[in-house]
């Protein structure tokens, strides 16, 4: 069985590495692995590769930045060629963003089977161009591997016919669990003992300079009582400078490899933050995070788990972060499956599925 994974992304490296490792023990196995290259510089890309102990790329699309129209385009153009030159039994979706997509669109009209690891994840917030990515994808695939019951349930309720959905658990979560001793080995570096990490990102927080200001300004704020520690993605440091907000009281950095990240996690008083897979792995730690979003598509880590929704309001963010202070945390647990074992999971099932239907008609498919 020839298995292909498709990723992008920052948030797809450390879903995709776990698949891969199972899957790697299964001699009958052949992997292929493409990255679109919609994440380019080395500290959103690269140093994961490494770090997660992935194999390089065997082929790097190279599609870079641009607008929604045009990266979600390019990959499927770059993407064709491969796919039809590899021919492989099945392609490995992962999350939300746009490689996901894109990926998934072409793999369905050349009549190939696709696995999509994260299904089911619904904000309702159409708003989000994660959240359209997720109906798609989740509507294209062949077979859908859920991180929570909460993933089943949307599927079952769109339609989804019950025995192509396969609940494996978090395998972002098998990444975490396999490098969590190497990023408590990391020294702490003069890091304060209690510090707010914050990371910031999502479009409807930083691209309009009001919402950004103001966020920016609460978070200035919470540094006269708590340092707080911000690696900054390269979209809102790009908008720090267009829009001359005033940060210069917060520690901002540059993207952090993942087990330096996760050591800060780890350590961290509070995270502040509007990351979808963040919110999943305070939860695992046990650390609160308040989330700078008004919904969530993983609404576990908030009726189980250490996450609270606050959104933009001011007021909510310092009331909560009061909490935290003054030792009233969500003691949280951990969800079902949220093991380091969903990979494995997920290497099983792919074993076991029938021979590809589409098989024959797949390999006369002629290209106009
Ligand atoms: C993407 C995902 C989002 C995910 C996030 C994690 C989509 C729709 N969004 O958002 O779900 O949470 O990644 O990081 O796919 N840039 C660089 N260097 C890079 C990558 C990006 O400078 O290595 C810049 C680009 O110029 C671009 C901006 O950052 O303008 C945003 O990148 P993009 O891929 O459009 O989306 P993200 O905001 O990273």
């Amino acid at each position: 069985m020839h298995v292909l994974h498709v990723v992008g992304a920052r948030p797809n490296f450390m879903k995709a590495a776990p698949v891969i490792r199972a899957l790697n023990q299964r001699p009958q196995v052949r992997q292929s692995l493409v990255h679109t290259g919609q994440h380019y510089d080395a500290n959103m890309s690269a140093v994961f590769f490494s770090q997660l102990d992935m194999p390089a790329p065997d082929v790097n699309l190279e599609v870079g930045s641009g607008s929604h129209a045009r990266q979600t385009a390019e990959t499927m153009i770059r993407l064709e060629p491969v796919l039809l030159e590899r021919r492989p039994d099945i392609v490995l979706v992962y999350g939300d963003v746009n490689s996901t997509v894109a990926a998934a669109l072409v793999c369905s009209k050349l009549l190939i089977r696709v696995g999509h690891v994260e299904a089911g994840l619904r904000s309702f917030d159409p708003s989000m161009p994660e959240e359209i990515n997720r109906i798609v994808t989740d509507r294209l695939a062949n077979v859908l591997f859920t991180p929570s019951a909460d993933g089943d349930e949307n599927l079952q309720r769109e339609g989804v016919e019950p025995e192509k959905i396969y609940l494996v658990g978090n395998v972002m979560i098998d990444s975490l669990v396999r490098l969590l001793p190497a990023a408590m080995r990391c020294p702490k570096n003069g890091l304060p003992d209690r510090f707010a990490l914050v990371t910031l990102h999502r479009p409807s927080n930083v691209d309009d300079p009001a919402t950004l200001k103001t966020i920016l300004d609460s978070l200035l704020t919470v540094s006269e009582e708590l340092d707080v520690i911000f690696p900054v993605h390269p979209r809102t440091r790009r908008r720090i400078s267009e829009f001359g907000t005033n940060a210069v009281k917060l520690h901002l950095l540059d993207p952090l490899p993942y087990i330096e990240f996760l050591a800060l996690q780890r350590r961290a008083t509070a995270v502040i933050t509007d990351s979808g897979g963040i919110q999943e792995e305070t939860t695992y730690l046990r650390v609160p995070c308040l989330t700078l979003r008004g919904n969530t598509e993983r609404p576990v880590t908030v009726t189980a788990g250490t996450n609270t929704l606050i959104g933009t309001d001011n007021n909510k963010l310092h009331s909560e972060l009061a909490k935290i202070l003054e030792g009233k945390t969500k003691s949280g647990s951990i969800p079902p499956l949220w093991d380091g074992n969903a990979g494995e999971r997920i290497a099983e099932i792919l074993c076991q599925l029938p021979v590809n239907p589409n098989e024959s008609s797949t390999r006369n498919l002629v290209v106009v």
